[in-house]
């Protein structure tokens, strides 16, 4: 029996720019077939886990392990330009291709120097984090961040494979996994269902085939892949007014709760299903309530998501809400019942 077998695998499905993504423990070993598809004669492995971590690229290609800081600090530009240096001295053409091994930061970072490089050369991802592999190794946004904000400079480019080994999840630390778990929770209701119970490789699977689906339809994010969005107005405003001190995930945990208790304010669905929000956000162990730190910052935190990507001119404040016609972008949300949903919500 082949190592790789017990592997799950999802399609994105982008026409000529399709890619598998392949899920389960040991799918790292996958990367030696994954380039003699490319016809890669070489590899340039950046990794931000221990080089013996790193896919191993496989001995009919000439290839590289690069490894490199991660985290916030570790997105910028100087990172790409001193990445797509390296790929030059290394001697990488347009027909190889740059693998990138670790969490959010990483593939962010190694997915827009590739993109640079060359005007673009095929990446494989291998996300190393919960949130990598279900969220940020998917879907081509590629971005590093700017003095002015988070990920201010980027680009669309989709990668040619990505890998979702699980066995790099057991040395996650605990924050980081339920970090990745708020990405997860959300997707229970944006279309995946009710992924508790289930074990990590199909929550993973799960998770990235309903992404999948969205990307393939709205790969530009002008409108449908907001509903991945879910959680994430008053998520990225928490992330902001605490000053990142709130996780990503554990913001959209919160934010999560708030959009079940603020469609049930505003009337689009009952208290069974606003209920349902805080009982899978807990289930994940998630944070359900705004921290006390934040209590004296709502106007801070409506004035942050009065900036949301989302909002156009005019719209007001807007939220991604579930519905009579499902999940979808609601406009003009009353700031007073915006208040009063987040008054409820203090820790
Ligand atoms: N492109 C997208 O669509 C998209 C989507 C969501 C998030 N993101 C980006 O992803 C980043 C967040 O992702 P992240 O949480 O993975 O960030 P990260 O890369 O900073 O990783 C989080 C932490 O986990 C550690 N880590 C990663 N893998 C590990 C492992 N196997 N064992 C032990 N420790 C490990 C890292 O060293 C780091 O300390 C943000 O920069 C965000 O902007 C991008
Ligand atoms: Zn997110």
């Amino acid at each position: 029996v082949s190592a790789t077998e017990a592997l799950n695998r999802v399609d994105v499905q982008l026409g000529d720019r399709a890619y598998p993504v392949h899920i389960g423990p040991g799918a790292r070993r996958l990367l030696p077939e994954i380039l003699a598809g490319l016809g890669a004669s070489a590899a340039f492995v950046v990794t931000a886990r221990p080089r013996e971590a790193a896919p191993d690229p496989g001995p009919a290609v000439r290839s590289r392990v690069l490894e490199v800081a991660d985290g916030e600090a570790a997105k910028t530009m100087a990172a790409v330009a001193g990445l797509c240096e390296e790929f030059a001295r290394f001697g990488l053409t347009r027909g190889d291709v740059v693998v990138s091994c670790g969490g959010g930061s990483t593939t962010d970072t190694v997915g827009l120097a590739a993109a640079l490089y060359h005007r673009g050369i095929p990446v494989v991802h291998v996300p190393t984090s919960l949130l990598a592999q279900v969220d940020a190794s998917v879907g081509g946004k590629t971005a590093v961040n700017l003095p002015s904000g988070k990920n201010l400079a980027g680009t669309y480019w989709q990668p040619a494979a990505v890998l979702c080994d699980t066995d790099y999840l057991a040395s996650l630390p605990e924050r980081e996994r339920v970090n990745g778990y708020g990405e997860i929770a959300r997707c229970h209701f944006i279309g995946a269902g009710d992924l508790r119970g289930l074990g990590i490789a199909e929550q993973i699977t799960a998770s990235v085939t309903l992404k999948a689906r969205i990307v393939a339809a709205d790969e530009r994010d002008t409108g449908l892949r907001q509903v991945l969005n879910y959680g994430h107005t008053l998520g990225h405003a928490i992330e902001h007014v605490s000053d990142f001190a709130v996780r990503h995930g554990e913001a959209v945990g919160i934010g999560t709760v708030f959009a079940g208790r603020l469609a049930r304010a505003l009337g689009r669905i009952d208290a069974a299903r606003s209920g349902e929000h805080e009982e899978v956000v807990r289930h994940y162990g998630l944070p359900t309530r705004i921290p006390a730190a934040l209590a004296a910052r709502d106007p801070d935190l409506v004035s942050q998501m009065r900036r949301d990507k989302k909002t156009g001119p005019g719209d007001g404040l807007v939220f991604v809400l579930d519905g009579p016609d499902g999940v979808e972008p609601v406009r003009g949300v009353p700031e007073s019942v915006v208040r009063g949903v987040l008054a409820g919500l203090r820790e």
